[in-house]
């Protein structure tokens, strides 16, 4: 398990150095706007999928999170799981991290983080920046802003080589969209 750490940690120092990813960016108008590309996101997910949210509070990386669980077949509302840390949806293999209350990666991993990276699940993490050394280079990294209007978000995409394929694939469905 240390030298697994290690390995990821010599990943995370490297993970900035991706400058041929393509970015893609969208102007959420509503908290609909962002539930539908969290479904977007959902419908394209699989175990295995690492999704990582970063954002202040009230962004709206839960309503994203939504969006991922109602892409996924599930229908039931999802909340922050900022006291408990770590929430399972086992119907849709959905584990949903918020990390705002932890200080660093280590203490993820010491919640046990690593097995459900190991590819049976889905990881969607709220707080990412908080934690991004315990998470696997291969991954969707999605950073939500405010803007200067109440209700709208900057949306970012910054996907890994196994997501390139499919946030091209959104670019163009939703492009017209925003
Ligand atoms: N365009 C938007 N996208 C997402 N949420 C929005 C948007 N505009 C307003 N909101 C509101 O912002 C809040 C986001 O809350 P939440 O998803 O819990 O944030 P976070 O999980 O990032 O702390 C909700 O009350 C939501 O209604
Ligand atoms: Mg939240």
């Amino acid at each position: 398990m240390k030298s697994r750490r290690r390995v990821s940690l010599l990943q995370s120092l490297s993970k900035w150095d991706c400058s041929d990813l393509k970015e893609f960016t969208v102007v959420s108008k509503s908290p609909e706007n962002t539930l539908k590309l969290g479904i977007n996101i959902g419908s394209v997910s699989k175990p295995g999928d690492v999704i990582c949210l970063e954002g202040k509070l009230g962004t709206g990386k839960t309503v994203f999170v939504n969006g991922i669980a109602r892409g996924l077949g599930f229908n039931g509302p999802v909340r922050s799981p900022t006291f408990i840390i770590i929430n399972l949806i086992p119907e849709i293999r959905l584990c949903h991290v918020d990390a705002y209350r932890l200080d660093d990666s280590e203490a993820l991993i010491s919640l046990g983080i690593e097995e459900f990276l190991d590819g049976d699940w889905i990881c969607v993490v709220e707080w990412a920046e908080k934690v991004s050394e315990a998470l696997p280079e291969e991954r969707l990294w999605v950073r939500i802003g405010f803007t200067e209007v109440d209700s709208q978000r900057k949306i970012a995409f910054f996907p890994s080589e196994l997501w390139l394929e499919r946030i091209e694939k959104i670019r163009k469905q939703v492009g017209n969209e925003y």
